[in-house]
């Protein structure tokens, strides 16, 4: 914090508690005069209702000063006046650090022993299938939702049909170094909205969700040479740029003809952060045991 708002914000503390102090002293010798506590002040109202000049209650006094005293003593031993870090060294990172350092010191030999196994044992291992499924708990349901199915844009991890893949080693890339599905803007290289309408026509005959009429075939020549490079010739997807399968009818973004015509006129670029930093490598492993038997339990 630059110095000026540190004593902006040590001064402006430092006043108000003052006025604080002042304020009910000033205040205990308000109200009317002349007349001895314990007396009506001759103010009436609705014929008997009186006002008396009863002093506040002790106890509600101490409290007020009572929360002064410990105002003063919290800024003293924590941090909270501008720069000072307080007498007692707390800080929410020191807190958060210690924290995470027992919960290493005492989950990671559990992690290890499971991440010691092989991967398809691990998927089969039910003490660590439940941890894994914590952590996804934790970690991932917030995008792929807590049964795992998924929504528009966040692939099911329930089912058989991969993006990226299912080994050992694509589940754990993905988790630990993302990944990035890109889908680039492919509408004015199809002649105008018919040859649009017919690029849709033709994505959707392939999964048989409209006919396969000549409307739809007259885009195929364009789709081998504009998709092919990445969804391949048949439209069956390739693993190595994350582009989804054609023919399923699984769909990521969704099979209607209006989400179809979005895909191709304005592309897609599906995010799965990285996790390898904030899980490291042994949890990355359990929860690549956990997801790679979401679908075999189908
Ligand atoms: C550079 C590679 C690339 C090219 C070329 C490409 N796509 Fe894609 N396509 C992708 C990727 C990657 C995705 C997934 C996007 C994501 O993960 O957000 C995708 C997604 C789609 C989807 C959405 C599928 C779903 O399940 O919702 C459709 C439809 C689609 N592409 C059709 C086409 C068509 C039609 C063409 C040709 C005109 C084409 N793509 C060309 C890479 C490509
Ligand atoms: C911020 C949202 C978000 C979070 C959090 C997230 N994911 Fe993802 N994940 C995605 C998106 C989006 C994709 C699809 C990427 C693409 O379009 O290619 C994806 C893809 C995947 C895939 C690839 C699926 C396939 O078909 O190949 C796996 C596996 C996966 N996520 C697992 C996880 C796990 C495990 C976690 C928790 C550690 C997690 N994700 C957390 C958004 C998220």
């Amino acid at each position: 914090m630059p110095a000026f708002w540190h004593w902006f914000i040590v001064a402006g503390t430092v006043v108000f508690v003052i006025w604080c102090v002042w304020l009910i002293q000033w205040a205990g010798k308000q109200g009317p005069q002349n007349v001895a506590d314990d007396e009506v002040v001759g103010h009436r109202w609705d014929g008997d209702l009186e006002e008396w000049n009863n002093p506040a209650p002790k106890w509600w006094l101490y409290l007020y000063f009572i929360t002064i005293i410990w105002a003063v003593g919290y800024m003293i031993a924590y941090p909270g006046l501008g720069n000072f870090d307080g007498l007692l060294g707390w800080s929410q990172e020191g807190q958060y650090e210690q924290e995470m350092q027992y919960a290493a010191e005492r989950y990671e030999p559990i992690y290890e022993r499971f991440a010691g196994m092989p991967f398809a044992e691990l998927s089969q291992q039910a003490d660590a299938l439940k941890l894994g499924e914590s952590l996804y708990a934790s970690y991932c349901t917030t995008c792929h939702g807590s049964d795992a199915r998924g929504a528009a844009g966040y692939p099911n991890l329930t089912d058989d049909d991969w993006l990226w893949g299912n080994t050992e080693a694509d589940i754990t890339a993905t988790i630990r170094h993302g990944r990035n599905g890109v889908m680039p803007v492919l509408a004015p290289a199809l002649g105008g909205d018919a040859g649009i309408d017919n690029m849709v026509a033709y994505v959707r005959s392939l999964s048989g969700l409209s006919p396969a009429d000549a409307d739809a075939m007259s885009a195929k020549p364009m789709f081998v040479a504009l998709c092919s490079a990445c969804h391949t010739a048949e439209g069956t997807g390739n693993k190595l740029f994350g582009a989804p399968n054609l023919t399923d009818d699984i769909w990521l973004y969704g099979s209607s003809e209006a989400m179809i015509r979005s895909t191709i006129t304005e592309g897609r670029s599906g995010i799965m952060p990285a996790h390898g930093e904030l899980l490291g490598d042994n949890r990355s492993k359990i929860l690549a045991a956990y997801i790679a038997s979401l679908s075999k339990n189908q």
